[in-house]
């Protein structure tokens, strides 16, 4: 594909972003692009666009030899997979915003990008406005990557913003994010930290090479946050966000998870309110980078994905870098967090968990323990999952070396 080849778009779906994409194409006439045929499943819904573009047989855009792109924005992972992978294999090349079906298949969709020597990109997938795959994939260099921590998920930030201001109820800023489009359809995604794990997992491929099933991934969402913990983070100085976060370790392996953070004010996430996301990337030479844009909602995921065709138009196409051209780093389980284990219960956290407990506080509706507890003993069972147990992690919270004091054997040794 070269820049004077005319973009024949084959769309599959037209909600939030789809209508969106469609309106700013409609108005760009500077990108040689037209729109032929948009798939949709509900013929009955009305649309902002002529009825004779919508089709409902999801074959007729594949079938097309004269579609020469695909554009998948549908809100069904396992739609999305036959989509683009019969896409994929008919030699057409594919822009998606499906994070959840890249996360899940994505060595699949490697390897079909290169058998049948066609772009798949999907920038939109990932902070929508944002360019942060791509500067991941081109800018950053392996060994020069220390870190990537971010605010990935629109929603879940805007409810937790909303929450802080006092202008609404957990139920009352989640059905706004619903209204407003940022949420997923099924905004379990969100709340439950999946989306931010999907993301996380699309970021590893392209920062460090790694291959890992966002259900590899230690992950939890927001949804056992307690009223509690925002003043126990504000008596602290801190506020409450969910971060998605990779580090390279000093043996070159890579601490990666999606949990409930404290961020003070020197943080640059801090600033990051409502649905926007913040990615901050540091590097050895050019130390924190900040990344700030609107990560959820229409436009701005539509203008990731106007990125992408622009892209396709002078044949760009990720490498994948990190994974094929040199040794591919992998996940490490072998790190500590410092975090605050909030519960109301004492039977739910058991103190022994904790390499080192720090600090201990109670009241009469919630105990937070603060300390230092191996990763593995929270990728081995849920306890910190389960109703009435919130975990949030410290500023910094990776700690690499941790020699854990063992009291009791100090206090009883023999005189
Ligand atoms: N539901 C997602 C979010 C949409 O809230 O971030 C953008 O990926």
């Amino acid at each position: 594909m070269s820049s004077q080849t005319k973009l024949n778009i084959g769309l599959y779906g037209f909600g939030v972003v789809g209508a969106s994409l469609y309106e700013v194409l409609t108005h760009t006439t500077t990108l040689n692009t037209r729109i032929s045929k948009v798939c949709i499943r509900h013929a009955e819904k009305e649309r902002s666009a002529p009825a004779a573009l919508f089709t409902t047989d999801r074959n007729l855009i594949l079938d097309d030899p004269d579609i020469n792109v695909v554009v998948e924005l549908t809100s069904d992972p396992v739609a999305a997979y036959y989509i683009v992978t019969t896409a994929l294999r008919r030699g057409k090349a594919v822009v998606s915003a499906n994070k959840k079906m890249i996360a899940e298949h994505l060595e699949e969709l490697i390897d079909l990008q290169l058998q049948y020597k066609v772009p798949l990109l999907y920038e939109a997938s990932c902070c929508a406005s944002i360019p942060v795959i791509r500067n991941l994939e081109e800018y950053y260099d392996n060994d020069l990557l220390h870190s990537i921590s971010g605010i990935v998920n629109g929603s879940t930030n805007y409810i937790l913003t909303r929450i802080a201001e006092g202008r609404n109820t957990y139920e009352e800023a989640l059905a706004a994010a619903q209204a407003a489009g940022f949420a997923e359809a099924d905004p379990s995604l969100d709340v439950q930290g999946t989306d931010a794990a999907n993301k996380m997992s699309i970021f590893l491929a392209h920062a460090y090479g790694v291959l890992a099933h966002p259900e590899k991934l230690l992950y939890t969402g927001i949804v056992n946050l307690h009223k509690a913990d925002s003043i126990f983070a504000r008596e602290k100085g801190y506020e409450i966000r969910l971060v998605a976060q990779a580090r390279k370790l000093k043996d070159g392996k890579v601490a990666a998870f999606v949990l409930p953070q404290f961020v003070g004010n020197g943080n640059m996430l801090c600033e990051v309110k409502h649905e926007y996301n913040g990615v901050v990337i540091e590097s050895s030479l050019a130390d924190k980078q900040f990344f700030c844009g609107k990560g959820a909602g229409g436009f701005p995921t539509a203008s990731a994905v106007l990125s992408d065709l622009s892209a396709l138009r002078y044949e760009y196409r990720y490498e994948y870098k990190k994974l094929r051209y040199s040794d591919p780093s992998e996940l490490s389980s072998d790190f500590y967090l410092r975090v605050c284990i909030s519960f109301k219960s004492l039977i739910q956290v058991v103190h022994e968990r904790f390499a080192r407990v720090e600090e201990w506080s109670s009241s009469d509706t919630r105990c937070h323990i603060t300390g230092i507890i191996h990763y593995s003993q929270l990728q081995e069972s849920n306890w910190w999952k389960q109703p009435g147990v919130s975990l949030i992690v410290y500023p910094g919270g990776i700690v690499e070396h941790f020699l854990p004091v063992h009291i009791f054997e100090e206090e009883f040794v023999e005189v």
